[in-house]
């Protein structure tokens, strides 16, 4: 039999179901009822249907669970130290990506597992409730299959990364790289994969070359998505769009034709907030890209080079404060946005039929998520109907 819970005393519900308005979808003084795994019924607390249990929150905020559309968890070590150079001068580049690699060979796939295990576990505290979670730091072909296999644990969310550096092994025949990606990897990789990524980037793979491995995985029947604009200007952006992916993500050097192609194609545009942040570097024109009517989503990043944090509520803090976008714009972004970026429209929102997916925050407002940086304000979070422990 299908239980009924009623959250009532909500004193800020963001819905994010346009029929009750935009952007948020905000009722006052709410509650919220969920039937097994779904929200069934949202509106004033007043009106509430009956239900088999009843929780109080006593006027805090609700807010849909984050939908984290782009992390790196599957990987062994950390790069402390060239955290700690960069923060000394040295400049961010592709190229440390190859120590996690070393790292990540070396690393048994318990260790592995473990590691990711942690790292979702930590979102979670923090309110994530949907995370996609990439392959790339293993490069071979049985390194890249087992980091999917091991992500599968985690989420359906999977996206095979094999594009993400050239290894050092075939450092004098990246062509040579490329058709191992989009051959035996490839088959090695798309039953444990939902999407395909790449890294289009100087110090990566050129255009020509994650346009190859893209075509290669939607033949295998992958969906794609792409790391692009991300350390300088370049085709990245232009390519996602022309290619019609759900996703391009980084976009922190965009020209007038990127921003153009943005908004013609529906591609979403993920922003990384916190990779600016741990990069030291200038942040992506958010105001820009929102005016020209582009579908902009935030996302952490979160991996042990240019981003270690795993927090959705700092992408948020960081997204107001430095990138201009008001607090509500955020926060769509971050929850319905991210939800876009995986092509998916049972996340991301409160409406009935969603998954239940919610935070309790300790606060009255959703407000407080970027008016009080660094504060755990998670006090509860729910997911798929069931308060997480
Ligand atoms: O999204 N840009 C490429 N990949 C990651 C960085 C990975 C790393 O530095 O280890 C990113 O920023
Ligand atoms: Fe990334």
């Amino acid at each position: 039999m299908t239980t009924s819970v009623l959250l009532t005393g909500i004193g800020e519900l963001a819905t994010l179901d346009p029929r009750h308005g935009e952007p948020l979808g905000m009722l006052f003084d709410a509650a919220l009822l969920i039937e097994g795994t779904r929200v069934a019924w949202t509106g004033p607390r007043t009106q509430a249907p009956a239900a088999d249990a009843a929780y109080d929150l006593g006027g805090s905020a609700v807010v849909p669970g984050f939908v984290d559309s782009h992390a790196h968890l599957v990987f062994a070590g950390d790069r402390a130290e060239e955290f700690a150079a960069r923060m000394t001068g040295t400049p961010y580049s592709a190229g440390g990506i190859r120590t996690t690699v070393a790292a990540t060979r070396a690393a048994s796939d318990d260790q592995l597992a473990a590691n990711l295990v942690r790292l979702v576990a930590e979102m979670q505290r923090q309110g994530t409730t949907t995370v996609e979670v990439k392959s790339g730091y293993g490069l071979t072909v049985r390194d890249e299959a087992r980091a999917l296999r091991i992500a599968q644990q985690v989420t359906d969310e999977t996206t095979f990364l094999g594009a993400h550096v050239v290894p050092p092994e075939y450092a004098d025949d990246p062509a040579g790289y490329v058709e191992l990606v989009t051959g035996p990897m490839l088959e090695a990789c798309a039953p444990h994969a939902k999407w395909i990524d790449a890294f289009c980037e100087r110090g990566a793979f050129d255009a020509d070359q994650a346009r190859t491995v893209l075509a290669a995985g939607a033949a295998a029947g992958l969906r794609g998505r792409l790391h692009a604009n991300q350390l300088g200007p370049g085709p990245g952006v232009q390519l996602a769009c022309e290619l019609g992916l759900t996703a391009v993500d980084h976009c922190t050097y965009l020209s007038d034709a990127d921003v153009d192609a943005l908004a013609s194609s529906g591609t979403v545009a993920t922003l990384l907030p916190g990779v600016e942040f741990s990069t030291r570097s200038p942040y992506p024109d958010a105001r820009r890209l929102l005016a020209a009517g582009v579908s902009v989503a935030l996302a952490t990043d979160c991996n042990p080079g240019s981003c270690y944090t795993s927090s959705m509520p700092l992408c948020i803090a960081l997204a107001v404060r430095e990138m201009g976008m008001s607090p509500a714009e955020a926060l769509a972004a971050a929850t319905r946005g991210g939800a876009a970026a995986l092509g998916r429209d049972d996340v991301g929102h409160l409406a009935p039929g969603a998954r239940a997916d919610l935070i309790v925050l300790d606060a009255p407002s959703y407000l407080h998520l970027a008016y009080r940086p660094g504060v755990p304000l998670v006090r509860q979070v729910w997911r798929g109907g069931r308060e997480l422990g």
